[in-house]
């Protein structure tokens, strides 16, 4: 069931159905997540099994904007190294992830029975709504202290960023706040703050300089500091994270990145064929392209990739998913561009083609 989130009644119903350890399809800033509350391992465990997502990968917690988060970030953690502090205070709230030390019996399903958990403290005001309520409760009773929330979508598959994608992956029974198409468009950034120095884990909107420029700290990739660790004693067990497996995002088409000038040729070579085919059959190639093509056959469906990275994060999981509703095979979308502000889309589109 989708309910609207400008009315105050399905805030409530949302922190209703959470306090009984049901799941909710919450909007956030960045994508729709499939929310629990993190301290009941039960519930966890149903978004698990709603998602098909292993029980061993960690999933974020979302906190309350109240005192900058900093209670619920109390909550769960056992320590907040100095530079997370000041990217609290930087980007919260906001689409920044942090990963920290877990206190020891503190949302463990949540954690994927990692030592370390991720929160996140999102800008979206109807997340922030359900959040607020859910800390709010009567003397004498426990306030729920945050939501964990992956993803509102089947394990591997596009990230949700509206009501309606969520209520076609996992309705029609679940509760769907509906918060409007999401701003961002890809998920948080997420930084690792257990290693001494802020690791990126996830890129996202908010860049590793927006980053680096808030701590006064060079951020290391996961690589690097494999490295480094190696060079050391012992190479730690890196946690799952399956926002950063290789092949993930994917839509059922295959997705293949290419050049401008490949993308031309291959178009080229199709050409001839396809005018053949004529324009009423049915397409079964997409293209997503910045640069301007030539002789595009008509039964190829294109569609224009923004000049923009923002623009481009804000809609390419919906274009993923609008190409998939057509029933292309393929995909082909040229590569962004390779500047910092364009990584968390590279990212996520490396992935889908993976
Ligand atoms: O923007 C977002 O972050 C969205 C919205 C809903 O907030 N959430 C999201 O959640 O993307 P999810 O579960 O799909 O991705 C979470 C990522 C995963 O790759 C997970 O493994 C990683 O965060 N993660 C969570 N807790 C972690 C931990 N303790 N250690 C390492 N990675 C962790
Ligand atoms: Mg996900």
């Amino acid at each position: 069931m989708i309910l609207p989130s400008s009315a105050s009644e399905s805030i409530a119903a949302c922190a209703v159905a959470v306090r009984a350890g049901d799941l909710i399809g919450l909007p956030t800033e960045t994508v729709y997540g499939l929310g629990a509350d993190a301290s009941n391992n039960a519930a966890v465990a149903k978004i698990f099994v709603a998602k098909g997502r292993p029980a061993d990968h960690p999933l974020i917690v979302h906190v309350s904007s109240q005192d900058g988060g900093m209670s619920a970030v109390k909550h769960f953690a056992s320590q907040v190294p100095p530079f997370a502090q000041q990217l609290m205070s930087a980007f919260w709230p906001g689409a920044l992830t942090l990963i920290l030390p877990r206190r020891a019996g503190v949302g463990t399903a949540a954690a994927g029975g990692q030592d370390s958990i991720g929160l996140r403290c999102p800008s979206h005001p109807a997340a922030q709504a359900v959040l607020r309520a859910l800390r709010e409760v009567p003397e004498g009773q426990a306030p729920v202290w945050g939501v964990a929330a992956p993803s509102a979508n089947r394990f591997g598959r596009v990230s949700p960023t509206s009501a309606a994608h969520v209520d076609s992956e996992l309705g029609p029974d679940l509760l769907i706040l509906d918060g409007g198409p999401c701003n961002l468009g890809i998920e948080s950034t997420i930084i690792d703050c257990t290693r001494g120095a802020p690791v990126l884990l996830r890129p996202g909107s908010i860049s590793r300089l927006q980053i680096e420029q808030a701590c006064g700290q060079r951020v290391l990739s996961n690589e690097e500091l494999l490295v480094q660790q190696t060079r050391g004693l012992e190479a730690e067990n890196t946690p799952r994270t399956s926002g950063t497996l290789e092949s993930h995002y994917a839509p059922t088409a295959t997705v293949r990145l290419m050049g401008a000038k490949a993308l031309q040729t291959a178009i080229n070579m199709l050409g001839d064929v396809m005018y053949k085919a004529g324009a009423d059959t049915k397409p079964t190639i997409a293209v997503y392209a910045r640069t301007p093509l030539m002789k595009v056959p008509l039964a190829i469906l294109l569609r224009r990739m923004p000049d923009d990275a923002a623009a481009t994060a804000h809609q390419l999981f919906a274009a993923l998913r609008g190409f998939d509703d057509v029933g292309v095979k393929l995909i082909w979308v040229e590569t962004p561009p390779d500047a910092l502000e364009w990584e968390g889309v590279r990212d996520r589109l490396q992935r889908a083609s993976a």
